[in-house]
């Protein structure tokens, strides 16, 4: 038996670092980044200015704000290289995974590749925030065999990926709404990505390398593939008159849980998802099909009154509200978790940079449970 302690399992409680990036307040139910409160920053903030405030620590003035945002969109384009090399890859590729490989090319392709100095990467950071939703967009068209459209340096970032990824000029109503998601998205703590980000800086890999790490982490359903997976659950329900059976079910009788409710840290309403319901519903009744949104608030309104989810404070976490959001827009579920990536990527770089300043190998200990000292077994005895 091994005297070492109980281990925490998924860390839960455990405080690995200090960060001045954002705060998770779990027990009230608010957010805030470098202090500002997420309510303020979705009401007034460009992606870019909040992108500018997790990178610099600070936000920018008027004429910083216009030299961040246009830098950006000068380095939105990505070389034809990479679109050749995306237009090889499998159309069925999950887009997660191909922003995982490309991103990796976009690291053998920066010019600064081998620089990890601080102003190597930041410069890398604002090419990764600049060209991720090029990428993105380029592959949403490359899989459907259509040609990819190249960025316009006269638009910033959000009206940007939509001029991309629709070969249109975009609404003021499809700019507002992917401006506020990049907003809300941007930075949450050490959540598993952001912590693997800074795992792989701990090893003194560099920027792209944890970026490319974090992606992988992000996929998954219990993280930010959710909203995916929150929205192939609304499929399946697929009217709002079912929403009750399916409930009864589902999650009452088969245990299922319900994608996009729950939190590791908010033990009261996600306050990103309050936001984001009320852009739903106003999106929703703009569209003249409420069916999804009125699935999700009745799917959410029947767990709110069940006793087990009160009893484990389970809420509506950021990607349930938000894959309505989504795809009222016209964003495919598959395309949902990209989003999140393209507005995580500041999140993810400003971290790697923190972790940069201050840089030790991260490399916990595992409680060895195994035996020991067992006698070796020749092959011809096993
Ligand atoms: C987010 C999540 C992974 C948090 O995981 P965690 O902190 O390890 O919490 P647990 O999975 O242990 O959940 C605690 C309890 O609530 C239950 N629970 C958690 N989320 C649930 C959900 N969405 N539906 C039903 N039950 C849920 C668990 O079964 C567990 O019950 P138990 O105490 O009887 O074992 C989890 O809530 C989840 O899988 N949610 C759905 C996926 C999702 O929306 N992810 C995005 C997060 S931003």
């Amino acid at each position: 038996m091994s005297n070492a302690p109980a281990p925490s399992k998924g860390l839960a409680d455990v405080i690995v670092a200090d960060t001045v990036k954002s705060k998770v307040d779990g027990q009230n139910g608010r957010l805030y980044y470098l202090g500002y409160r997420i309510e303020d920053l979705a009401e007034n903030a460009t992606f870019e200015e909040v992108a500018y405030l997790l990178l610099n620590n600070r936000l920018p003035n008027k004429s910083e704000l216009e030299a961040f945002t246009a830098s950006i969109a000068n380095q939105a384009a990505v070389e034809p290289d990479v679109i050749n090399i995306m237009k090889q890859l499998p159309k069925n590729a999950h887009p997660m995974a191909v922003l995982q490989a490309v991103v990796a090319i976009l690291g053998m392709l920066d010019p600064e590749a081998a620089s990890s100095t601080p102003e190597a990467n930041m410069n890398k950071a604002v090419r990764l925030i600049a060209k991720t939703p090029t990428v993105v967009a380029a592959w949403a068209r490359i899989r459907e065999g259509l040609e990819p459209v190249a960025p316009r340096t006269d638009l910033g970032l959000a009206a940007n990926f939509v001029y991309m990824f629709k070969d249109r000029q975009p609404t003021e109503t499809e700019i507002d709404a992917i401006n506020v998601y990049l907003v809300l998205l941007a930075d949450h703590g050490f959540n598993a990505s952001t912590f693997t980000s800074r795992v792989v800086t701990g090893t003194d890999a560099d920027v792209h390398s944890a970026v490319a790490s974090a992606i992988g982490a992000l996929k998954g359903p219990k993280h930010g593939g959710a909203n995916e997976a929150a929205m192939k659950m609304f499929f399946e329900i697929g009217e709002p008159e079912n929403v009750e059976n399916w409930f009864k079910s589902e999650v009452k009788e088969k245990g299922r849980k319900i994608m996009g409710i729950g939190h590791r840290v908010y033990k009261a309403p996600d306050p990103r998802a309050a936001i984001l319901k009320v852009r739903a519903k106003a999106l929703a009744e703009s569209s003249g099909n409420r069916k999804w949104y009125d699935i999700a608030e009745k799917l959410e309104s029947l767990a709110r009154a069940d006793e087990y989810f009160q009893e484990r404070a389970l809420y509506a976490n950021v990607d349930y509200y938000s894959s309505i959001v989504l795809y009222t827009i016209g964003i495919e579920p598959d395309m949902m978790t990209p989003l999140f990536a393209m507005s995580r990527m500041a999140g993810w770089t400003a971290h790697i940079m923190e972790q940069w300043a201050d840089n030790r190998l991260i490399r916990p200990k595992a409680n060895y449970v195994g035996e020991i000292d067992k006698p070796w077994v020749p092959l011809s005895d096993r």
